[in-house]
């Protein structure tokens, strides 16, 4: 239990250790911990104090955590285009933006930031909130400061597939007294955290249970204690495939935009066309080196065109009016602009207990597949040119 029971404890404060030390290393004021990054976000949402009939704006590429949890808060998810950057394009947040709007929601995905500074001014000029969810990207920057301590609050997951875990683990980061003092009281039923007798504690507020145990703080606290380990191995890997992947004609990469800040967890490029795209990704399984590969575009679980449970609203409870009207509205949105990136686009993980041998050959094999598939297009595209 990370709150009270001081005598028992002996003193050991693990979660209060992680938080510092997050707030250490990323340079940010303050840390709540959660018990995921999934409530990490509906803490820093309800803390932001984001609620019934607010409108927040996110990426068609996300997790579906991201709606999941503005909707567990009342409020309305807007879900609006991404570009090559794979996060949000400015232009459509702008276009997205109504009277309700009051959040602004940034996903740093793969590794990798979101343009920042486009969506602050847009933030700035419309006095709306920021919340950035860096669930996939710790340890990432965005020109010199640590992705998830630019807006007003950010988030972090430590799940069992994140650069630093504890098997289940969240994190809200901010630079505002007040907020996180919300966070602190929001994830543990409102209490005031007053004193040392848990018992008399006040709730200026009403809370849920969302912290994190001791257990699991102390193993994000050995685990991120080697963040700067996992942050060069990735880089080096990183730079051996993409230098690789850099040779081949057609081949295109994500836009970082800011590429001293990349946390090298994914290697994101880009064929010309869907086609290709997937034809290759037959290819990749056909030879059983797909794995560690994705092809976003038909996941289930991270782009908008395969949430039919979000568009058709299957939830187990009734929605407000608002949140039922704006789901309706997504079904038939129009998000031809992202799936012209995401059809293109495959994600390669980028392991950290590769080999050296391991790394070449699969960016060997890699390279031979992307060849081989660009070559048949190639010559088939000539076969055709000649018979018309
Ligand atoms: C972008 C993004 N946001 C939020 C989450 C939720 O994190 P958790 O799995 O810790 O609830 C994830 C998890 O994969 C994620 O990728």
């Amino acid at each position: 239990m990370r709150y009270g029971f001081d005598g028992a404890r002996k003193d050991i404060w693990k979660s209060r250790e992680l938080e510092k030390a997050l707030c250490d290393r990323l340079q940010c004021g303050f840390a709540q911990l959660t018990s995921s990054g999934t409530s990490a976000l509906t803490t820093a949402l309800a803390a932001l104090g984001i609620g019934a009939g607010d409108e927040v704006i996110m990426p068609s590429f996300t997790f579906v955590a991201s709606f999941e949890a503005v909707l567990s808060i009342g409020a309305i998810p807007v879900i609006v285009d991404i570009d090559d950057s794979l996060t949000l394009d400015p232009e459509s947040v702008k276009k997205a933006i109504t009277p309700a709007t009051r959040c602004i929601m940034p996903v740093h995905m793969c590794g990798s930031m979101a343009d920042l500074d486009p969506i602050l001014s847009i933030c700035r000029e419309h006095n709306l909130l920021l919340l950035e969810d860096a669930c996939q990207s710790i340890g990432a920057s965005y020109k010199g400061k640590f992705l998830g301590t630019i807006g007003d609050a950010g988030t972090l997951s430590f799940d069992f597939v994140k650069t630093v875990t504890c098997a289940e683990g969240g994190a809200v980061l901010t630079n505002s007294k007040t907020t996180y003092t919300h966070c602190d009281g929001y994830t543990d039923h409102g209490h005031d955290h007053l004193g040392n007798d848990r018992g008399a504690e006040l709730h200026p507020f009403v809370g849920y249970n969302y912290r994190i145990s001791e257990l699991h703080a102390a193993v994000g606290l050995a685990q991120f204690r080697k963040l700067d380990t996992f942050l060069s191995i990735q880089k080096k890997n990183h730079h051996f495939l993409k230098t690789e992947l850099a040779n081949i004609p057609g081949l295109k990469f994500r836009t970082i935009p800011d590429p001293s800040g990349d946390s090298h967890t994914f290697l994101s490029w880009f064929l010309p066309s869907r086609e290709l795209t997937e034809a290759l990704v037959e290819e990749l399984r056909s030879q059983q080196i797909f794995a560690g590969n994705f092809y976003w575009f038909e996941h289930n679980w991270h782009y908008i065109r395969k949430w039919e449970h979000l568009k058709k609203e299957k939830t187990l409870s009734r929605l407000s009016a608002g949140q039922s009207a704006a789901l309706k509205k997504l079904d038939s949105q129009d998000f031809s602009k992202s799936d012209s990136v995401m059809s293109c686009c495959i994600s390669t993980a980028i392991g950290l207990s590769w080999t050296d041998e391991q790394l070449h050959e699969k960016s060997s094999r890699l390279v031979s597949a992307i060849k081989k598939v660009l070559a048949q297009h190639a010559s088939r595209a000539a076969a055709l040119e000649l018979t018309t």
